[in-house]
């Protein structure tokens, strides 16, 4: 899987996807991340990105034409792929704004399933409304206005990340995914020390009886 994202703020990713999961996903070629730097694409010697809005009003929007080239770029270097490729590869172009649809667990796992995944982070008052235009789908990760799309976009990069195959550790955890997929929360977890503060492991866990801990914990996500 591909995720390409376009921003104006590459650096702020630096920590995020060269860190745990992200980066040994990356280093076990499951996942390719690319940074596109907006600025790149910007007009005029000073590389102007934003403009006045018509109309009047406070701040600057961002101007549809670099955001249009940056997205035109992410899809070109994806067709090269493809030419390479013979496997059926798919793309979406996905915006992050506070005006789109919520995230959820079951788009991470549909997004988990696409080959080129381009992400475009909003910035500053907005953008022109013209970009909706060029791109797939708008994404809100909640109901609260941030001042960029690159903390959603890393938040869906890591949702999305952990569901390919491969990435997440033992078999048991994809298995456990499917009751995520349903809405239900994991089981409680515990380990060392059996008490603290007063506060015991389940009798049951320590058992070592396999089939009464796998009905305890099923129990428990129901009940969860
Ligand atoms: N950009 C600013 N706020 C956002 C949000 N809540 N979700 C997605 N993109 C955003």
């Amino acid at each position: 899987m591909k995720i390409q994202v376009i921003t104006l703020f590459p650096e702020m990713f630096e920590g995020v996807l060269n860190t745990s999961m992200l980066r040994k996903a990356q280093d076990k070629k499951l996942v390719e991340y690319k940074l596109i730097n907006l600025r790149n694409f910007g007009i005029g010697p000073r590389k102007q990105v934003d403009d006045t809005p018509y109309g009047g009003g406070d701040g600057m929007v961002l101007r549809v034409e670099p955001l249009l080239a940056a997205v035109q770029h992410a899809m070109s270097s994806i067709r090269q792929a493809q030419d390479r490729s013979v496997t059926n590869r798919q793309s979406l172009v996905v915006l992050m704004t506070p005006r789109g649809k919520k995230f959820t667990q079951a788009k991470a796992r549909e997004l988990s399933r696409i080959d080129n995944l381009i992400l475009v982070c909003g910035r500053y008052e907005g953008y022109d409304e013209r970009v909706t235009s060029f791109i797939d789908e708008q994404i809100s990760i909640g109901d609260y206005v941030l001042t960029g799309g690159e903390l959603p976009a890393m938040v869906v990069i890591d949702a999305v990340t952990r569901l390919i195959p491969g990435v997440l550790g033992g078999t048991t955890s994809a298995v456990r995914e499917s009751f995520a997929q349903a809405g239900v929360v994991e089981y409680p977890q515990y380990t060392r020390p059996e008490k603290f503060r007063g506060l015991k492991v389940p009798k049951v866990l320590l058992s070592g009886h396999h089939a009464e801990v796998e009905k305890w914990r099923t129990g428990q996500q129901r009940k969860k």
